[in-house]
C-alpha cells in the first residue's frame, strides 16, 4: 500500500483540512490498532506498536494512494492512566468521531479471541446514539482455533443484538497471518470511490 505518516495531532482542530475521505480505527487499548494499519500498509514500523496499553495519545495521521486518510486513535478502557489524562484522551476521541466531516467510516476493533466486553458493547452504543456508521474489525484471530473463533464471534454478536436491530458489517482480521487484510483494504477503497463518485 502507498501510504506515509502525515503528522500527529492533539486535537480536531489541529487536523488536516477534512478535504479527503478518512477511515479511523477505535478500540479498546491494546486491541491491535496500530497493528493492523502496519498491516494494511505493509510495513512493521509506520503506525507505533506496544505490549504496553496506552501507546498511541494522538490522533495520527496517514495518508494513503494519493486519496484518503486513515486515522489511528488512543485505545479507551485504558486503567493505568490517571483519571485527567483519560478524560481528556475520551474528549478528543469522541469529539473527532462525532464532529469530523470527512469521516467515511468507523472501523471498531473488536479483540477476537476473548468473550465480549462491557466496555465494547458500550462504545458500540455511544457510536450508535450519535449515529456514526461504523463496521466490527475482530483482530488477533490468530490466537485461537477456527471453531472457538466463530464461537467468540457469535457470543459478541448475541450480546450486541441485545440491543441492535441487526449487525453492522463485520471483518476477521490477523496481524500475525495478515488475514482480512485484502478484504479491509477492498472495503476502503469502495467506499472511496463511492466518495468521489459525482452526486
Ligand atoms: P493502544 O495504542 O495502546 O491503544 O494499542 P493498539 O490498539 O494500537 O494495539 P497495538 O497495535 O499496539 O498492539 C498491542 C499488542 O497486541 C502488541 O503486543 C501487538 O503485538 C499485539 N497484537 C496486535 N495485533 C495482533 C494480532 O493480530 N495477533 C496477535 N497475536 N497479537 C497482536
Ligand atoms: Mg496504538
Amino acid at each position: 500500500l502507498d501510504i506515509q505518516f502525515t503528522g500527529s495531532f492533539p486535537r480536531l482542530a489541529d487536523c488536516p483540512k477534512p478535504d479527503y475521505p478518512e477511515f479511523a480505527f477505535i478500540g479498546r487499548s491494546n486491541v491491535g490498532k496500530s497493528s493492523l494499519i502496519n498491516t494494511l500498509a505493509g510495513r512493521r514500523k509506520l503506525a507505533k506498536v506496544s505490549g504496553t496499553p496506552g501507546k498511541t495519545q494522538l490522533l495520527n495521521f496517514f495518508w494513503a494512494e494519493s486519496s484518503w486518510y486513515l486515522v489511528d486513535l488512543p485505545g479507551y478502557g485504558y486503567a493505568k492512566v490517571s483519571k485527567t489524562k483519560r478524560a481528556s484522551w475520551e474528549k478528543m476521541i469522541r469529539e473527532y468521531l462525532v464532529k469530523r466531516e470527512n469521516l467515511q467510516c468507523i472501523f471498531l476493533l473488536i479483540d477476537g479471541s476473548i468473550p465480549p466486553q462491557q466496555i465494547d458493547l458500550e462504545f458500540a452504543n455511544w457510536l450508535g446514539e450519535c449515529m456514526v456508521p461504523f463496521v466490527i474489525v475482530y483482530t488477533k484471530c490468530d490466537k485461537v482455533p477456527k471453531t472457538k473463533r466463530a464461537a467468540l464471534r457469535d457470543n459478541f454478536r448475541k450480546a450486541m443484538l441485545e440491543s441492535w436491530e441487526e449487525m453492522p458489517q463485520e471483518f476477521t482480521t490477523s496481524s500475525s497471518s495478515k488475514a482480512g487484510k485484502e478484504e479491509l483494504l477492498d472495503f476502503i477503497r469502495s467506499l472511496v470511490k463511492q466518495s468521489q463518485a459525482p452526486e
